[in-house]
């Protein structure tokens, strides 16, 4: 392991935007040290949001912190599945029943999808109250808690309603990940990898060298991997919010893993899984365009190989099926999709720019 993993595990990192900065802190029983986040809790009422899987293993845990505030709690049946707008009316439903007023703060307990949810309640009810994310997923911990972007799936598109909406803190413990399943760890260093192929070469050089104790759940290993994605995405969400820009670059592999998602029905494909082919969809129409090298292609594969993780599509999704969905993405502008695509490994490039017939093959080349 290289040097940078030799430092205790324990990081705090600042999102920086204005009067809307937050920390991210890292490291191992944090919600035992409760100065790292109660004291971003304006009011004594809390709504916490968790799942049906997570709360038998963490909930109480993270209310015996809570016995200085009136706590509400909602427990969402688990599943990408169930991230639409019945469960956001039950957490209204809550948080109404209960009479939360506008200083109240919502803590999302959970995965991404919980994080997600619990975020865009946050953003909407009598709108918009605090929040702060527990993120319990290693896909959570590098990637949905940060940022601000929160939503549900609609029948017709992934994550198509939704608000940006900054957390007060977020805790990224990664003892919770000790009972993370193999499966969901392999998806969340889907987005690991993404952030060395978008702009770190070092990084990808890093991860593949550590990928079999990040796999084991070596603690410093994970928790050098988290802060370094963090800290990449604090960097890119710091110059552009709201995707004007530079922050589309962060859905490397996320036009294709979307249709992918969605096309399979929502939790078949996991997040991660769908991401990780979908990045070499965009990594192999990045050669064809002449941009990668046959050596590149093979590179990016094998790490998504030893991550544990999908490098084709469904076998049984045509072009068209991907032309369909990917017609709702939100990268779509002036009837034009714009595509990530690789200049160079850690060279991410937003562009409209390609031939349709590059698109075409890509699409239509599934093995
Ligand atoms: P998830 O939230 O569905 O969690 C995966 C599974 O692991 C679930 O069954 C969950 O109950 C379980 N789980 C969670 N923590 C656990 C733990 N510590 N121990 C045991 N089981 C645990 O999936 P995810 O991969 O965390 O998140 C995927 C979602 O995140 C997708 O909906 C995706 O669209 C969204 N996402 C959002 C952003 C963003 O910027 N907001 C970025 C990336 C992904
Ligand atoms: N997951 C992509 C983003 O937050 O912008």
């Amino acid at each position: 392991m290289s040097e940078q993993n030799a430092s205790p595990i324990r990081h705090t990192l600042t999102v920086p935007l204005a009067d809307r900065s937050y920390d991210i802190h890292i490291g191992r029983d944090l919600f035992e040290q409760t100065a790292l986040w109660t004291s971003a809790i304006r009011s004594k009422q809390v709504l916490v949001v968790t799942n049906d899987t997570i709360a038998p293993l963490y909930l109480d845990q993270l209310l015996s912190h809570l016995q200085d505030f009136n706590v509400d709690t909602v427990i969402l049946p688990d599943g990408e599945k169930y991230k639409n707008l019945d469960q956001i009316n039950s957490i209204f439903d809550v948080l109404l029943e209960k009479a939360h007023n506008r200083t109240t703060t919502l803590i999302a307990l959970g995965g991404g999808v919980v994080g997600d949810m619990t975020g865009f309640a946050a953003a909407c009810y009598q709108r918009g109250v605090d929040f702060l994310q527990i993120p319990t997923t290693l896909l959570s911990q590098v990637d949905s808690s940060v940022g601000g972007k929160t939503g549900v799936n609609h029948p017709l598109g992934k994550n198509m309603i939704g608000a940006f909406h900054q957390p007060k803190v977020v805790l990224a413990d990664v003892g919770v990940l000790d009972t993370l399943p193999e499966r969901e760890l392999s998806a969340g260093l889907a987005e690991v990898i993404k952030y060395g192929l978008i702009c770190d070469l070092d990084f990808l050089a890093w991860l593949e060298d550590n990928m079999a104790l990040l796999r084991e759940r070596d603690e410093a290993a994970l928790g050098y991997a988290i802060f370094r994605s963090c800290q990449v995405k604090a960097e890119i969400v710091a110059q552009d919010e709201k995707e004007g820009g530079v922050r589309a670059l962060l859905n490397l592999g996320h036009t294709f893993g979307h249709a992918i998602e969605a096309h399979q029905g929502y939790g078949n494909w996991l997040h991660g899984e769908a991401v990780a082919a979908g990045t070499m969809m965009a990594t192999r129409m990045s050669a064809l365009l002449g941009w990668l090298s046959a050596e590149d292609v093979a590179r990016v594969e094998a790490i998504f190989v030893a991550a544990g993780l999908p490098v084709n599509p469904p076998e049984t999704m045509t072009g068209s099926d991907f032309m369909r969905w990917m017609a709702v993405d939100k990268k779509v502008m002036h009837g034009q999709l714009r595509l990530i695509l690789l200049k160079g490994l850690g060279q991410a490039v937003i562009t409209a720019d390609y031939p349709a017939d590059v698109l075409e093959t890509t699409l239509a080349s599934n093995a």
